[in-house]
């Protein structure tokens, strides 16, 4: 396992080029599924997820091959229609096999996910909405084994707006027989992504991105040919880097309309906002000025930049309130940023901050991807050389940070345990 030590303390200057979106990257290369034949992706970030997802294509039987930020994925010959437990375990994004291989192959063995760091994460409602669908589905020895001879279209509400979940049952009503309503679906960016994608083999979707998204469903798609959206997430964690180190950074490549919430609470915190012909220069104040922040669905303030954003707070003038609704145990980053001096209490739900002048450094241990994410953020800003452990979650949906931190100017090396 290798490690990340980094010397706080100097101010990040030029530009950085955003990857392309994992959460865009997983759905859409599973989405070749669908169809038989060649399917490529293009602008898909070199994270260690694709590799598992590629491992996981290669087990179902389809060929994978990934070179150069593209994905090539030949679906002609799936025989086995069966995720895992040893490859969903390691990455919960696996579940998303089950509407495409349920839709063109009328069957799915997958394991459950079981819970990960941030929370349970159950994935009923991606079960109930197959079910409205006409599918058989039995829990046996931790796996969904999932059947139906064809889907058929429903009216699907969704409790909660699950982002995997409405991209399962899209997935899956691409292919069934006849039109399906996703009522309460996700609007997040990298849904809509996939819904293009879906659009773009063939699939016939009305109103990805809004409340309802409507389905008509059609009896082949065309193999996939499609490029991603940037990484929305990587460019707001590049944002709060340059919030914590007063730096001035041009983060190039990246969608800024899919970054509303955070760009107005980055704002609220005393960071300037410059369009400029690269892309958007962002500069930092010499001290961060308290926000609060509630995570919600899409368009709020997203769960993946709640863990980067407390760590700027964490030396902001006042004190911010920071409420996490999405997962129910994503405060994993307090203990470590309180070992770098942070002062932070947590009651439910809810952190309060209470920024102080400098963080300081400290040994300190990755426990999920956007934990790992915002110690790096910490780390960044804090005096002296800080090590973090165990940087395979930072790994998971960050494209070469040893690199790209560097290219900053800031003082980062990666050293094997
Ligand atoms: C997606 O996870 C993302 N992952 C997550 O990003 C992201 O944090 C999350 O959406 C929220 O935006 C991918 O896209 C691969 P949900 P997902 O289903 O789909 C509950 C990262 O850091 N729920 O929208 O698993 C669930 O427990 C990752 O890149 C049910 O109860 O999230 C959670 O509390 C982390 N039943 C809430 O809904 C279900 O059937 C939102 O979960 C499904 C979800």
């Amino acid at each position: 396992m290798d490690k990340l030590i980094i010397r706080g303390g100097r101010r990040l200057k030029g530009d950085v080029e955003i990857s392309g979106a994992k959460n865009a990257a997983l759905p859409i290369i599973l989405a070749s599924l669908l169809s038989s034949g060649f399917g490529t992706v293009s602008r898909v970030p070199d994270l260690r997820d694709i590799l598992t997802i590629g491992q996981l294509l290669e087990y179902l039987g389809a060929e994978f091959h990934y070179e150069d930020k593209k994905a090539v994925i030949n679906t002609e010959r799936i025989g086995i229609f069966e995720a895992p437990y040893e490859l969903v375990r390691t990455m919960r994004a696996s579940v998303l096999v089950i509407g495409p291989l349920l839709a063109r192959f009328g069957k799915a063995k997958v394991s459950l996910p079981g819970g990960c760091a941030i929370g349970a994460r159950p994935i009923n409602l991606h079960l109930m909405g197959l079910e409205k669908m006409g599918a058989k589905i039995e829990l046996e020895s931790g796996y969904v084994i999932a059947k139906a001879k064809r889907l058929k279209g429903a009216l699907i509400y969704l409790d909660i707006p699950t982002v995997t979940g409405t991209e399962n049952l899209m997935m899956a009503a691409s292919l069934a027989k006849g039109r399906t309503l996703l009522e309460n679906a996700a609007k997040e960016p990298e849904v809509v992504d996939l819904a293009n994608a879906l659009i773009s083999m063939g699939a016939k979707i009305k109103g990805a991105g809004e409340s309802v998204i409507e389905i008509e469903g059609v009896d082949e798609l065309r193999p996939l040919n499609y490029s991603i959206i940037p990484d929305r997430i990587e460019a707001g964690t590049f944002m709060t880097i340059a919030g914590i180190t007063a730096g001035d950074i041009i983060i190039k490549g990246c969608r800024l309309e899919h970054l509303d919430a955070p760009i107005i609470k980055l704002i609220e915190a005393g960071l300037v906002f410059e369009n400029v012909s690269e892309g958007m220069r962002v500069i930092g104040p010499p001290r961060p000025k308290a926000a609060d922040v509630k995570t919600m669905p899409y368009p709020g303030f997203p769960t993946d930049m709640q863990a980067q954003f407390m760590a700027l707070m964490s030396i902001a003038e006042g004190t911010s309130i920071i409420k996490e609704t999405i997962f129910e145990n994503r405060f994993m980053h307090v203990a470590e940023l309180r070992r770098m001096g942070a002062d932070i209490t947590v009651e439910g739900c809810t952190a309060t901050v209470k920024g102080i002048r400098r963080l300081r450094c400290a040994p300190l241990m990755a426990t999920d991807l956007r934990a790992s994410a915002s110690l790096i953020v910490a780390a960044l800003a804090a005096e002296g050389e800080t090590t973090i452990h165990r940087i395979y979650h930072l790994e998971r949906g960050y494209e070469k940070m040893e690199e790209k931190l560097p290219g900053l100017g800031a003082d980062v090396r990666r050293v094997r345990e």
